[in-house]
């Protein structure tokens, strides 16, 4: 992996933690993270919107190097969106990585690739990393179908985007059926994967924004799993769920090269 792709791992707590759990959790990660995994990996949480402003003032006062994400958002900056929050009062919130696109949030909340394809604009104009999810269901990965649906939302999801914007990003690779499953891709099949995806951005981006685009593997990233996908060419990173919860586990992944 170049240099320039220091890695990044992501701990999305989903709809976990009121805002006392929340805090609690981001300082006993601080206190299992030293300077060093800093220096070495780019380590974001996602709350749940009502912890942001706890989880943030915890993060400045202890001057935290752990960066502050959220799970969502809306692509205006205001209006009557009832139940929505914009990626300007993100910001103000000092949030500086999104989640867009979540399988969860498509399957669920109906999300589509032009809702995301403005999302990822949107937080990107408030100055803000997307972190763009894309993934297959284990039907369309069965019936071969994987590698163009994941490239029919990496191009839908990207629209529009020039090359250094596409450069500056993340794309989380997500296959469904390894989410919360407890059944992870093989290292092998995510670093296909994920290396479609480098060449998919390549095609339509060129070789700067290939070379220098971010691309995590989610789906069931443990302690244990984590060495071997952080091994492969293309994965720069990991976006996890459930095992980010417990701080002693998440730290653990952050720690990936000690084991
Ligand atoms: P998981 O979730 O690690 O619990 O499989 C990953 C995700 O949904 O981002």
């Amino acid at each position: 992996m170049p240099a320039a792709r220091k890695p990044i791992i992501s701990g999305n707590w989903k709809m976990h933690k009121n805002h006392f759990e929340a805090i609690q959790a981001v300082q006993k990660l601080h206190y299992r993270l030293d300077g060093d995994d800093h220096e070495s990996v780019i380590v974001t949480v996602h709350p749940p919107f009502t912890d942001l402003r706890s989880v943030q003032t915890v993060i400045e006062a202890d001057r935290m190097k752990i960066e502050l994400g959220a799970q969502n958002c809306h692509w205006e900056d205001h209006g009557a969106y009832t139940g929505e929050v914009s990626p300007s009062m993100l910001a103000k919130l000092d949030v500086s990585y999104v989640i867009v696109g979540h399988s969860e949030r498509r399957q669920l909340f109906a999300e589509t690739d032009e809702s995301v394809n403005l999302k990822v604009k949107a937080v990107q104009a408030a100055g803000m990393v997307p972190i763009m999810c894309c993934g297959e269901t284990l039907e369309q990965r069965e019936d071969g179908e994987a590698e163009s649906w994941v490239e029919g939302q990496i191009v839908a999801g990207l629209s529009g985007l020039g090359g250094a914007e596409v450069a500056s990003l993340v794309v989380a690779y997500e296959p469904i059926w390894a989410i919360g499953t407890g059944r992870t891709a093989t290292s092998e099949d995510a670093q296909a994967m994920c290396g479609h995806i480098r060449g998919v951005v390549r095609g339509a981006f060129g070789e700067d924004a290939a070379a220098q685009v971010r691309i995590q593997y989610g789906g069931s990233v443990k302690p244990g799993n984590i060495a071997e996908l952080m091994s492969q060419a293309d994965i720069d990173g990991a976006l996890v769920g459930g095992a980010s919860l417990e701080p002693d586990e998440f730290a653990a992944i952050v720690q990936y090269r000690n084991h």
